[in-house]
């Protein structure tokens, strides 16, 4: 039987400096979704890239001297650079686009010109206001204390010959559908309240100011307006109008676009009204994540309050800060990331939480059985509670990551690694180890332990994948018993498990030695 499918993408992220945590943040979360799914069977497709063209581009690369290629291969493909980063963060995209390709560019040139052939694109003048920094015009009524609403910055008066787009066309389709693609549902508020019901406009569609775009095959000198361009490459990173791939019947209507807040305007109107003009199916989901704040503001260069996801993660290991981004803050909202909170939160959950207690079970297993349990057995009171918390987590945490509620998920873990805690207090297995004649008991207190850490981090595997593998190690489970079939009930461990003592998976960090670290730019 063919595999059900699943499209998930990330924005395309601008080459025009390092990335930094807030868009590490998006595609961690795009990254554990996309494992998820394909623990659960689907064939998954995985899509991230660059967003190359445009006038800040062009403008960087003139400053460095270079050409805008040049430039853009540098931040994406050098030392360091954007490839770099995913391939430290376990990444596992399974396409990269970058809207520099040739058959992206060959498919942008398809849909300029089809949509320009059915009407729907048409040339005018354009005047108007304009936000350099973000590439957008605005009227009037849109603008924030007389700035862009998106970026806060100065807009100025612009005039050029151009190409619109017939957005309008679609605004009442879209208001009707918008509030079964777009989620958290508060930004169908914001895009109702701030752009549908105030009137959608037509939007200016090409440039003619600078020439680092796609140009318009039919009229030289215009390029393609650069969010036409970086939309367009949900599809055309599938072959939708060009002959390099050939899977956009199999992957598309996607499944989800994950994109941050400021961008859902783009994504919830401009791309639902350019698939409308196309003729195609829309994203089955759009959601907005919220920013992840410093001291209250969005991270900027300016403000020196950028945090290198490398130096984290090169100090504190990928998997805790990839654990960290999606266990510490809700996906939907904005959340203010301190080093207080990380280190506090890599002390509290994977130190002494689930390490300690894998360290503890594993010690005792290899201290009291030689590292491999009998198979006598006798129950006790204690069990019932732990058997069915560890039984029962699989259904909570699916419906958590159905929804994208990753903060969730992870605490319904966290709930039972607890719990594993508490039942070794309270079945002090020092104490049965004393006597003999409580073998069955001791094994089987044991037995309970490993088979719960195995159930929680089956769980934990899309999160922390290597970390995982290196827990799996140390308490004997491996293959099936590393996917989530096995964990929908207790008691898959075979009964004569064995253990494998290693090294501490999360060591416990020194808060304030850690702070002051990380303050002095250590990293
Ligand atoms: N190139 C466009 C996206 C085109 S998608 C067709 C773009 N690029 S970006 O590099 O500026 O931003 C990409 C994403 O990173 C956005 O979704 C944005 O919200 C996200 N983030 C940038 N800073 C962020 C935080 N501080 N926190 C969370 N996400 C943030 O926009």
């Amino acid at each position: 039987m063919e595999k059900e499918t699943f499209y998930i993408s990330t924005p395309i992220y601008y080459p025009s400096d390092k990335l930094h945590i807030g868009h590490t943040y998006c595609t961690v979360a795009a990254d554990t979704m996309a494992r998820y799914k394909r623990m659960r069977g689907y064939d998954v497709m995985f899509l991230t890239g660059t967003d190359e063209h445009g006038m800040k581009i062009e403008e960087k690369a003139k400053a460095a001297g270079v050409s805008p290629k040049q430039f853009v291969d540098d931040i994406i493909c050098g030392d360091g650079g954007i490839l770099d980063l995913w391939k430290l963060m376990n990444i596992s995209y399974d396409r990269f686009i970058r809207t520099t390709d040739d058959y992206h560019e060959e498919s942008i040139q398809y849909i300029f010109r089809t949509l320009y052939e059915k009407g729907d694109i048409y040339k005018g003048i354009y005047k108007g206001l304009y936000c350099t920094p973000c590439e957008s015009f605005w009227t009037e009524s849109q603008l924030s204390d007389g700035k862009c609403p998106d970026c806060g910055r100065e807009v100025k008066y612009a005039e050029e010959e151009a190409y619109f787009f017939r957005q309008s066309k679609y605004a009442d389709r879209i208001k009707e559908l918008i509030s079964g693609y777009l989620d958290p549902q508060s930004r169908v508020n914001e895009m109702m309240n701030n752009f549908l019901l105030p009137g959608l406009e037509d939007i200016c569609v090409s440039r003619t100011t600078f020439s680092w775009g796609v140009p318009v095959d039919f009229d030289p000198g215009h390029v393609v307006y650069v969010w036409v361009d970086a939309l367009s490459n949900y599809i055309t990173a599938l072959g939708y109008g060009n002959g390099k791939y050939n899977d956009f019947d199999k992957y598309w209507p996607c499944d989800v676009h994950f994109v941050g807040k400021e961008i859902v305007r783009l994504h919830s109107i401009l791309w639902i009204a350019m698939l409308m003009a196309l003729d195609l199916p829309l994203p089955k989901r759009v959601y907005g994540h919220g920013w992840l704040l410093f001291d209250g503001d969005k991270m900027s260069k300016s403000k020196g309050n950028v945090k290198d996801p490398v130096i984290l993660a090169e100090r504190y290991g990928v998997d805790a800060l990839r654990f960290f981004l999606l266990r510490e803050f809700t996906f939907g909202s904005d959340g203010n990331f301190t080093n207080e909170l990380l280190i506090s939160r890599i002390n509290a959950d994977l130190a002494n939480d689930l390490g300690n207690l894998v360290s503890r079970t594993v010690a005792m297993v290899d201290k009291y059985f030689d590292g491999a349990l009998p198979p006598d057995r006798l129950a006790g009171s204690e069990d019932d509670d732990i058997i069915g918390v560890a039984s029962s987590l699989f259904g909570a945490y699916e419906s958590h990551m159905e929804r994208f509620a990753f903060q969730q998920a992870l605490a319904e873990v966290f709930k039972v690694t607890s719990r594993a805690n508490k039942y070794i207090d309270e079945t002090a297995p020092w104490a049965l180890a004393k006597d003999e004649s409580n073998r069955s008991r001791l094994a089987t207190v044991l037995y309970n332990l490993l088979e719960t850490i195995r159930i929680c981090v089956v769980l934990l595997r899309p999160f922390m994948p290597d970390s995982c593998a290196e827990i799996f190690k140390q308490i004997g489970a491996q293959g099936e018993l590393t996917e989530f079939e096995s964990v929908r009930s207790f008691g898959a461990l075979p009964e004569c498990c064995s253990v494998m003592k290693g090294d501490i998976v999360f060591p416990r960090l020194d808060l304030a030695k850690e702070l002051e670290a990380l303050a002095k730019g250590e990293g």
